[in-house]
């Protein structure tokens, strides 16, 4: 459980000694992001949103043309492309989905490209495969995440993104499967922990939406959500033993984004015309599976999270305590809590306690999901992951305008679940 399939799935770049060494770890470089691009995240809630105005062609030649901008990456340089994508065939009617990014630039005609595939962790795992191919000897590559969700009414969008889940067991629990997973979820929490309380929770969602308010390409933008609305936004689920734990401001959006990042070797920045001081390096990079059949022995923990984020954190010598800021997947507001206790941002019991401390807010001490998180920004599923590491690279480069750290961090931490944590997608990194 939770291996990575090869050994040589865990890469430690940048001098850090690799926990498994491997052929691969013996080819190792230093791998960068030099940047990339990422769309206004749209859907019911935001301004002027028109649906089917754009589709998955629009998004991948947005995201894409925008990332060569944004890099000075030339198009004809670029070695390989990753296409993280979860459910085109459901949403869109559309697969093959390696194959739609020529139309973005003549010069990725012909170019080796594939999609991957893991939920809604596609994206994160797009962007560890572009390092992995940065490693094994490539200098320029692309990763872009697309999801057009808008197409299909969000009743309908739950029934497909439960494929995500074990669909024979597990969809007959709600329409909006996920949800209900996740109240699921809550429920074991709330059980485990008397002393938190739905209102507790509550305060995830108002702080997404405080800083989603502060992002313009937020799919939320506009929508203000004080404590007192998201504690008494609206159940929405018909299952009734699961109705009481998840309210529809807990929730991430149905939304439609793309978002393209350039992962680049040392001779991939010079090709760029970038100095190392332009980009942030890559210092590890590890996902893992769960068991998609089963249920985890306790629901209030997040075990596959766990297990990914403290085996690369491990690798890589640097404990919680030494990040900056981060990235994680509040797919739900438990969510959020269970990934702080699983990575070790707060005690069991006690993530409810690091959220309303004001710890994880912009000002605080670790600020997490500073663009609004899933809940706020939006949730494209396969744009989410690399959403996330071009997020933290915006906040090292100053780049995040009226939602910008107040000191430029340093080391910072991507987490992106597929599933009900079922794959999990991690990313340290680094400030140059
Ligand atoms: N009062 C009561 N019920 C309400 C309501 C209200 N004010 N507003 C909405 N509802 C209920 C209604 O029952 C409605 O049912 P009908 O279909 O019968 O009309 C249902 O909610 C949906 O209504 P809307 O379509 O108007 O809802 P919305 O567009 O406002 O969406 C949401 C709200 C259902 C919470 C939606 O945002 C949602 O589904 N969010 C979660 C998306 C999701 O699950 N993403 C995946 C996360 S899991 C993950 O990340 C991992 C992975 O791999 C999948």
């Amino acid at each position: 459980l939770i291996r990575p399939v090869l050994k040589t799935q865990l890469l430690c770049c940048s001098g850090f000694q690799p926990l498994l060494t491997s052929g691969l770890a013996a080819m190792l470089r230093k791998v960068f992001l030099a940047g990339g691009h990422v769309t206004p995240f749209v859907g019911k809630g935001s301004p002027n949103f028109q649906k089917g105005l754009k589709g998955l062609k629009e998004y991948f030649a947005e995201s894409i043309q925008g990332a060569f901008r944004e890099t000075g990456a030339k198009p004809e340089a670029i070695d390989r492309i990753y296409v993280g994508n979860f459910a085109g065939e459901l949403f869109n009617s559309q697969g093959h989905l390696g194959a739609a990014v020529a139309a973005a630039h003549p010069a990725l005609l012909h170019r080796p490209s594939m999609r991957v595939e893991a939920a809604c962790a596609s994206g994160g795992l797009a962007c560890a495969e572009a390092v992995r191919a940065i490693c094994a000897g490539d200098d320029i590559v692309l990763a872009v995440g697309v999801e057009v969700q808008t197409e299909a009414d969000s009743r309908t969008g739950g029934t497909y993104l439960a494929r995500a889940a074990d669909f024979k067991r597990q969809s007959g629990l709600d329409d909006f499967t996920f949800p209900a997973l996740f109240a699921r979820r809550a429920k074991a929490y709330l059980e485990k922990y008397p002393e938190v309380k739905m209102a507790d929770l509550a305060t995830v969602g108002v702080k997404a939406y405080s800083n989603g308010n502060k992002n313009p390409l937020a799919h939320m933008h506009s929508v203000k959500r004080p404590l007192e609305k998201a504690v008494a936004g609206p159940e929405f689920l018909k299952n009734e033993e699961l109705k009481p734990f998840v309210r529809a401001t807990h929730c991430s959006q149905v939304s439609d984004g793309g978002a393209a990042a350039i992962f680049v070797s040392e001779e991939g920045l010079r090709k760029c015309g970038l100095s190392k001081h332009q980009a942030v390096e890559i210092v590890a990079t590890d996902y893992g599976a769960g068991d998609l059949w089963s249920d985890p022995e306790d629901l209030a923990v997040m075990d596959t999270t766990r297990a990914v984020v403290s085996r690369m954190l491990a690798s890589a010598g640097v404990k919680p305590s030494d990040l900056d800021v981060a990235e994680v997947h509040d797919c739900f507001a438990i969510a959020e809590i269970l990934m702080y206790e699983a990575i070790g941002l707060a005690p069991p019991g006690k993530g409810t306690e690091l959220v309303k401390s004001g710890a994880t807010s912009l000002e605080g001490k670790i600020p997490v999901n500073t663009g609004g998180g899933l809940i706020s920004f939006g949730h494209p599923v396969g744009a989410t992951g690399v959403k996330q590491v071009l997020e933290i690279y915006r906040q090292m480069k100053g780049l995040c305008g009226d939602y910008q750290m107040k000191s430029q961090p340093n080391l910072g931490l991507c987490v992106n679940m597929g599933g009900d944590d079922k794959t999990c997608s991690a990313m340290l990194l680094r400030n140059t």
